[in-house]
């Protein structure tokens, strides 16, 4: 049992409208029933966030040291947030980065994440089962 905090970034809200060929259509309320289903099978508690500004992510991600893991797709922020990645440093939270699409496959300006190195693990590219996978994850970190 773990209790995980699972935060989406900018734009996410708009899954299931928002260029649905490369994100799926479902929605992220959706995407976020999926998780808690999946976490109740190792009886997780999840709490979601999801924000399209930069320093309200870095305040909760402050407030982390409550949660056992912190899952998180930084959505565009994972290009380029020092905030975002300077904050997930200072917790001892062991964080899984998400993406629904493989960042790699995309925009060269999509290869490179700031967040990376200082996640835990990455999981990339397998659609909204990336958040299940990283669901997965949590029993074995
Ligand atoms: C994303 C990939 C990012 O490059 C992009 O800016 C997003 C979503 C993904 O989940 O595939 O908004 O993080």
């Amino acid at each position: 049992m773990a209790k995980i905090l699972v935060i989406h970034g900018p734009n996410l809200n708009l899954l299931g409208e928002r260029e649905t060929d490369i994100y799926g259509n479902q929605s992220l309320e959706s995407i976020n029933n999926k998780i808690k289903e999946e976490a109740k099978k190792e009886n997780h508690e999840v709490e979601y966030f999801q924000s399209n500004e930069e320093g309200k992510i870095v305040n909760k991600i402050q407030q982390a040291n409550d949660f056992d893991i912190l899952i998180i797709n930084p959505a565009a922020f994972t290009h380029y947030s020092i905030a975002i990645r300077d904050a997930i440093s200072s917790i001892e939270t062991p964080t899984i980065e998400v993406h629904l699409s493989n960042i790699f496959s995309r925009e060269e300006f999509r290869h490179k994440s700031v967040i990376s190195a200082v996640a835990k693990g990455v999981i990339s590219g397998f659609g909204s089962h990336s958040y299940i996978l990283a669901v997965q994850a949590v029993k074995n970190i």
